[in-house]
């Protein structure tokens, strides 16, 4: 099974190695066409007039290239960008302590910024609106507040969840960027880009192999052809061939869907506990032995976009695609 699931090491590594297949420039940033024509016209504007970018938003399921995309934005706008998440802003003085060091113009990145706290959301406000911060020093009678004016900064938001922002942040942010989940071809496009800068060979089938079964994400992509490719290393002198690749996917056990054995568990729980019924989220979460938050951020987008599951007012529910799967599924195993 794709073991999606990583350890926290394999996880840090992957991140690791992930940096040096990271597009820099639009140029590079394979699909996402509309947010690349919109971004590209707001960054000339914005270097046109002299002005900062406004405040994007970049939000999608995990591994479709939010990080890379907020790094593109700030070398098209030949700034620096500083990186912090949601969870790292403990205290006022945190944020304080990056705002106050950026250079006029710089990009500050904020991932998973659904996790930041209310207090140091609000700090953030008038950051964003007014290029101000507002602080309160000492407690009690003691306490004065004070104002620290900030450089013409543009704030870069990346979240998995968007709907569980308040409505007051969100509305902050000038620009919105909703990832989508890439296609087959898009993906192939990002695989052959990979294997060049890994100096690989690897042929049209072998890409169209992998990207079939990387579930529409680049970041699955790439991990799959780095374990193709070490096949390749040991077995065919480093060249990905369409025996290669298919071969090494077998043994490697991926779902020619890149559906793992949570995504099966969720839909075994729908048809064959729930039999077609609606469930709710928690419901499905008890029964399968996962978080709701993963199943909804990480396993659920993939699955109603292929079809195979529906949301409703009252719940979850499998598809007439997810019983013709499910049994060819199993008919198989
Ligand atoms: N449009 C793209 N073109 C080429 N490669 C991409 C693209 N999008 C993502 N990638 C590749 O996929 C990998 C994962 O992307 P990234 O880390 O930006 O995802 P993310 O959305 O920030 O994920 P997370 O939600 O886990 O933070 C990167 O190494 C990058 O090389
Ligand atoms: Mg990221």
């Amino acid at each position: 099974m794709e073991d999606r699931l990583l350890s926290n090491q394999q996880a840090f590594e992957e991140r690791s190695q992930e940096q040096s297949l990271r597009p820099k420039l639009l140029k590079d940033y394979i699909g996402q066409s509309q947010i690349k024509k919109n971004l590209k016209i707001f960054i000339e504007a914005a270097k046109i007039r002299d002005e900062v970018l406004d405040h994007c938003l970049i939000y999608g399921p995990p591994g479709l290239g939010k990080t890379t995309l907020a790094t593109i934005i700030a070398n098209e706008l030949q700034v620096n960008i500083k990186y912090t998440s949601g969870p790292a802003i403990e205290k006022s003085g945190d944020l304080a302590a990056i705002l106050t060091t950026l250079d006029p113009g710089d990009v500050l990145f904020i991932d998973e910024i659904h996790r930041m706290s209310r207090s140091i959301e609000e700090i953030l406000y008038s950051a964003m609106e007014d290029f101000c911060l507002d602080i309160v020093i000492g407690k009690g009678e003691e306490s004065r507040s004070i104002r620290i004016d900030l450089p013409p900064f543009t704030l870069i938001g990346a979240t998995t969840r968007v709907g569980a922002l308040t409505a007051p942040l969100r509305d902050r942010f000038g620009v919105h960027c909703r990832l989508e989940f890439y296609n087959t071809e898009e993906l192939q496009a990002i695989l052959k880009r990979s294997s060049d800068i890994y100096d690989c060979k690897i042929d049209e089938e072998s890409t169209y192999q992998i990207a079939k079964r990387s579930r529409g994400t680049p970041r699955i992509a790439n991990r799959l052809l780095k374990r193709v490719r070490d096949f390749a290393q040991v077995k065919n002198n480093g060249v990905i061939d369409k025996n290669i690749s298919e071969t090494s996917l077998d043994l490697l056990n991926v779902d020619v869907l890149g559906l793992d054995n949570i995504d099966y568990k969720i839909l075994e729980c729908l048809v064959k506990r729930y039999d077609g019924r609606a469930v709710g989220l928690e419901t499905i979460a008890i029964t399968i032995g996962e978080e709701a938050i993963t199943i909804e951020d990480v396993y659920e987008p993939y699955l109603v976009k292929e079809g195979f599951i529906e949301r409703t007012a009252r719940g979850r529910k499998a598809t007439p695609k997810a019983y013709l799967h499910l049994n060819e599924y199993y008919n198989k195993s």
